[in-house]
């Protein structure tokens, strides 16, 4: 289906949305051909990391619906940010990447529909609001910062968006259904695939523009934090897969790639079929914040599947580590990941503030400017472990995730076989719905790498997680970090010492990867594959 043939059934979208949705996001004259004269020109003040403040004049179009049969335009709709102007000197946007900048949290629907600037996409969750820290301008959010591209730490000053906007590259902000939408009829109709399938819908109307719509369409690098962590990962990994076809094409999606060039995920709550598992494997002697503990014979039982599940991926450790499994994963994450980090964090302090912070964490050893420790010792670092077990697929179905996977008027499902059969609930089956195999494998970036590696994933990978983030498994993100990496791909994957869920506390580092991966400003173009 091309963009012409589309404009007959984007009519009809569009007359549905106007009944259906709360606003009314412009659908580009009733098509999905972006309207290259459809935007206002805004100005704002950005401050980057060194507190330097930059005045940036932009083309703001608002929210553009970009499936020619949505469901819900509210949620299937983005908005676009160009610069024109950094400080007084023109800058010409037409070949700069395209940072798509989503702000889902916790699965829960996103929306830019409202949104009236850059930076104006929230989740149902309370991130990606308002970077300004003023009142966030999407209806839907709640409070800025929880997730999403703006930092929870820094605030409006480092948010991915208006970095991005900063240093001349085009910012395409996408909203996408979440599990909790239903309809009059009591259907959900955001559970899973459809925050991918949307995202994907998003970048396809981008690649189906091209020459329309301002940035290179060919260098477009996704970013989300945790639940938009996890989709920005799928988005990078599943390009072009064909399993997510029939979606697209109910949706009326552009006729093109949805393949990206590179990926930001922070902290993704992803593999979420054998998060339990590497949960217990990771958390399993942590308590909770009452002082309670765990299950320990669940515990024990999703430790051992996790065991099981690590060595059947036959990964390898970055760096020459070797062969990873349940028993040196601990060695492989203090030795890659958090004594690197501790010491980049004690580096960058005074002397004296060094001294404190050693004096008040004795379990670090501090020598010739390297932090050592135990594994065991950084857990009791940590403290509380947030989740109970099992962390995703709960017994009585109360976990988001159970939701996530719900699907026509039934809200919660299980999604794993042990979940499924310690079920609390008092459902007449033991076992997982027959189409939720299938749904997992559409929601699992894990998936695209294992089972099928796809060669049209996204080759350059920037992953961030915080040390204390318990939310999910330190395993998740390393996981997927050593795959890529087997796989020859560009994988920058640091972690922050001592910060927690949704921390992003280097956003600067972020924009000058996306110019260095992409060959931004240096007058070619960054290796596709
Ligand atoms: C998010 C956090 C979670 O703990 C989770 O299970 C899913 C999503 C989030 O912040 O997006």
């Amino acid at each position: 289906m091309g963009i012409g043939a589309t404009a007959g059934v984007a009519a009809v979208g569009g007359i549905a949305l106007s009944a259906q949705a709360s606003s009314n996001p412009s659908s580009s004259s009733d098509s999905l051909t972006f309207d290259p004269d459809g935007y206002s020109k805004l100005t704002k003040t950005i401050t980057d990391t060194e507190g330097t403040e930059h005045e940036v004049t932009y083309h703001f179009w608002k929210a553009i619906t970009y499936v020619a049969d949505p469901v819900d335009a509210t949620y299937q709709s983005l908005i676009v940010s160009a610069p024109v102007e950094i400080d007084g000197k023109t800058v010409d946007p037409t070949d700069a990447p395209i940072l798509l900048a989503n702000s889902v949290g916790g699965y829960m629907p996103s929306s830019v529909a409202d949104a009236t600037e850059v930076g104006g996409g929230g989740s149902a969750m309370g991130g990606g609001a308002a970077p300004s820290g003023a009142a966030p301008s999407s209806a839907t959010s709640a409070a800025p910062g929880a997730n999403g591209n703006t930092n929870a730490s820094g605030g409006a000053t480092s948010s991915n968006q208006l970095l991005a906007l900063a240093a001349g590259y085009v910012v395409i902000e996408p909203g996408a259904r979440g599990r909790t939408l239903k309809n009059s009829g009591g259907e959900y109709y955001g559970t899973a695939p459809a925050a991918i399938v949307d995202l994907k819908a998003a970048v396809r109307y981008i690649r189906a523009n091209k020459g329309l719509i301002p940035g290179d369409v060919e260098r477009i690098v996704s970013a989300g934090t945790s639940a938009g962590g996890a989709l920005s990962s799928l988005l990078g990994a599943s390009g072009d897969s064909p399993v997510y076809e029939k979606y697209l094409k109910e949706l009326g999606a552009a006729d093109a790639s949805d393949a990206i060039f590179a990926v930001g995920a922070w902290c993704p709550i992803t593999d979420l079929e054998h998060a339990d598992g590497a949960y217990e494997w990771n958390w399993g002697t942590n308590d909770l914040s009452t002082g309670a503990q765990v299950d320990q014979s669940v515990s024990k039982d999703l430790k051992a599947q996790f065991a099981e599940y690590q060595a059947g991926l036959k990964l390898r450790g970055l760096d020459g580590f070797g062969p990873l499994n349940a028993r040196n994963y601990d060695d492989y994450l203090v030795e890659q990941y958090l004594q690197p980090s501790a010491t980049r964090y004690l580096t960058g302090l005074s002397d004296s503030d060094r001294e404190t912070y050693l004096a008040a964490n004795t379990f670090i050893t501090w020598s010739a400017g390297k932090a050592t420790f135990t594994w065991a010792d950084f857990l009791t670092h940590v403290g509380a472990r947030k989740k109970d077990t099992p962390a995703f697929d709960a017994f009585d179905l109360s976990a988001g995730e159970n939701n996530e996977f719900g699907a026509g008027t039934t809200e919660n499902r299980h999604f794993t076989a042990y979940g499924a059969k310690n079920d609390t609930t008092g459902l007449g089956t033991k076992r997982v719905a027959a189409d939720i195999p299938a749904k997992l494998n559409l929601m699992n970036p894990m998936y695209h790498l294992m089972e099928k590696v796809n060669d049209r994933r996204s080759r350059h990978w920037w992953i961030r997680l915080g040390t204390n983030d318990s939310d999910t498994s330190h395993v998740i993100s390393a996981n997927l970090a050593a795959r890529l990496d087997n796989l020859g791909d560009d994988v920058n994957h640091l972690y922050y010492w001592d910060q927690g869920h949704g921390a992003n506390t280097d956003p600067g580092d972020f924009i000058t990867w996306i110019a260095e991966v992409t060959g931004h400003g240096k007058g070619k173009k960054g290796k596709r594959n």
